[in-house]
C-alpha cells in the first residue's frame, strides 16, 4: 500500500457520529444538520445526542443536565495542583494536566461498566469548564470561584470565568458556539482520542491525549493566531498586501483551509452570523472589517485551491466580544469538543481493535556494533 502522509483520505474506522460533505459544505451530527442544531438545540442536548446517538426525551435531558450540574465542582486537590502551575503557562497545558489528573480520583479501566462510562462522561463534561475557569482566576492570583447551581451550563462557565453574570444573549451565543465546535469526525484530536481509547486506558487519559493534540496551531490553536493576524494587518486596505506576502513566503493563512472542506466551512458562516448578532447588541469589533476584507481577498487568491475560512476564522471575534481572553479560545474549543471525543471513545469501545498502523522503513541497512575507539570522528565521516 502506498504511503498516505497524514492518513489523508484513509478510512481507519467506521463511525455513525458525524458526517461532513466537503464539497457541499455540509455537517451533520447523528443525521441532524448543524445549522438546525445551532439554532434549536443546547450544548448539553447536543452532547447527549453525540454520545448516546439520539436526542434525549425531556426526562433524559433533565436527568443529564442535573447530573452535569451536580458534578461541576472540582476537588481542592486539583485546584491546589493548579496553584502550583506557573501563571505564565499556556491554559491548554494547564487543562491537559488537570484533565489527566482526574484519572487519579476515579477507578481505572471499569470501562466495560455502563455506569462507569456514564459517570466519566458526566464528570468530564461538567468539570472541564470549571478547570478552564479556575486556571484563569488562579493565574491572576485569585482563588477560583465555585460553580453556581442556579445558572445553566454556558452561563455558569462565563460567570466562573469573568466573575459576573453575563447577558442572556451572550450566554446563548456562547452555548451555540459550543454546539458548533462539539464534533467534526476524525480530526487530529479525535483521532488521538480513538488511538488512546483503543488501548483500553481510562477516559481521562483519552481526553488528556486529545487536549494535547488540539493545542497545536494547525488544529485548535489557530483561533488565537487569527486575531493576531488581523491585528497585524490592521486595516481592510492592507489585507491584499498581507496575503500576497504570506503566500509568496509560503506561510499558511490562519483560519483558512481544511482537509475536508473545499468550500467555506459551514461553521464559519454560522459563527459570522453570531458575531454580527453580538456586534449589533454590544458594539462592533473593529477587526471585523479586516476579517471580511481578508476573506474577500483570500477568495481571489486561494479560492481556486479550495481554501476558504474554517471554523477558527470568526470564532475569535465572537469570543473576544464575550470577554474571553485570547489564550483561552482553544480551551473553550476543548470544553466543546470533549463531547465529540467522548462520543468517539464510546464508539471505539463498542468495536475495538488497537490502532497499530505500519510504516515504510527508510533507515540504514543491517550493521554491527563497534567499540567507541573504532568509530570514526565527525571529521573523518
Ligand atoms: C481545525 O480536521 C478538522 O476537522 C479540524 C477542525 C475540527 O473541527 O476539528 O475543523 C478544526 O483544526 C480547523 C483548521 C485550523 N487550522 C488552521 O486554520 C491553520 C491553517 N490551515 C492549514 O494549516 C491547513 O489548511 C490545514 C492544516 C487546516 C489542513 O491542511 P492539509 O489538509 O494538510 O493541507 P496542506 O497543508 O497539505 O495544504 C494543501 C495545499 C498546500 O499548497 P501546495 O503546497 O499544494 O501548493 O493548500 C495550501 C498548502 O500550502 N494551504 C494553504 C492553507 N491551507 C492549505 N495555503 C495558505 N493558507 C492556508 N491556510
Amino acid at each position: 500500500m502506498a504511503l498516505r502522509p497524514g492518513l489523508e483520505g484513509v478510512p481507519v474506522t467506521q463511525s455513525a457520529i458525524c458526517d461532513i460533505d466537503g464539497l457541499k459544505g455540509t455537517l451533520t451530527y447523528r443525521g441532524f444538520p448543524i445549522d438546525e442544531l445551532s439554532v434549536h438545540s443546547s450544548f448539553l442536548e447536543t452532547a447527549y445526542l453525540l454520545i448516546w446517538g439520539d436526542l434525549p426525551n425531556p426526562q433524559q435531558l433533565r436527568d443529564f443536565e442535573a447530573e452535569v450540574q451536580m458534578h461541576r465542582r472540582v476537588s481542592f486537590r486539583v485546584r491546589d495542583m493548579m496553584k502550583c502551575f506557573p501563571a505564565t503557562g499556556h491554559p491548554m497545558d494547564a487543562l491537559q494536566s488537570s484533565a489527566a489528573s482526574l484519572g487519579l480520583f476515579y477507578s481505572r479501566r471499569a470501562i466495560d461498566n455502563p455506569q462507569y462510562v456514564y459517570d466519566a462522561v458526566v464528570r468530564l463534561i461538567a468539570k472541564i469548564p470549571t478547570m478552564v475557569a479556575a486556571f484563569q482566576l488562579i493565574r491572576k492570583g485569585q482563588d477560583p470561584i465555585q460553580p453556581r447551581d442556579d445558572l445553566a451550563y454556558s452561563a455558569n462557565f462565563l460567570y466562573m470565568l469573568t466573575e459576573r453574570e453575563q447577558d442572556p444573549l451572550a450566554a446563548r451565543i456562547f452555548d451555540r458556539c459550543l454546539i458548533l465546535h462539539a464534533e467534526h469526525s476524525l480530526n487530529a484530536s479525535t483521532f488521538s482520542a480513538r488511538v488512546t481509547a483503543s488501548t483500553l486506558t481510562d477516559p481521562y487519559a483519552v481526553v488528556a491525549s486529545a487536549v494535547g493534540t488540539l493545542a497545536g496551531p494547525l488544529h485548535g490553536g489557530a483561533n488565537e493566531d487569527v486575531l493576531a493576524m488581523l491585528e497585524e494587518i490592521g486595516t481592510p486596505t492592507q489585507a491584499g498586501t498581507y496575503l500576497d506576502n504570506a503566500i509568496s513566503n509560503k506561510r499558511k493563512i490562519m483560519g483558512f483551509g481544511h482537509r475536508e472542506y473545499r468550500v467555506k466551512d459551514p461553521r464559519a458562516t454560522i459563527l459570522q452570523g453570531l458575531a454580527e448578532e453580538l456586534f449589533a447588541r454590544f458594539g462592533k469589533d473593529e477587526m471585523y472589517d479586516v476579517a471580511q476584507a481578508v476573506e474577500k481577498e483570500a477568495a481571489l487568491r486561494l479560492g481556486s485551491k479550495g481554501i476558504y475560512p474554517n471554523v477558527d476564522f470568526y470564532s475569535g471575534l465572537v469570543y473576544r466580544k464575550l470577554g474571553i481572553p485570547r489564550d483561552l479560545f482553544t480551551p473553550v474549543f476543548a470544553i466543546s469538543r470533549v463531547a465529540g471525543w467522548l462520543a468517539h471513545w464510546r464508539e471505539q469501545l463498542g468495536a475495538n481493535r488497537i490502532f497499530r498502523p505500519s510504516q515504510i522503513y527508510t533507515g540504514v541497512n543491517l550493521r554491527s556494533w563497534v567499540p567507541a575507539e573504532e568509530r570514526k570522528t565527525a571529521s573523518e565521516t
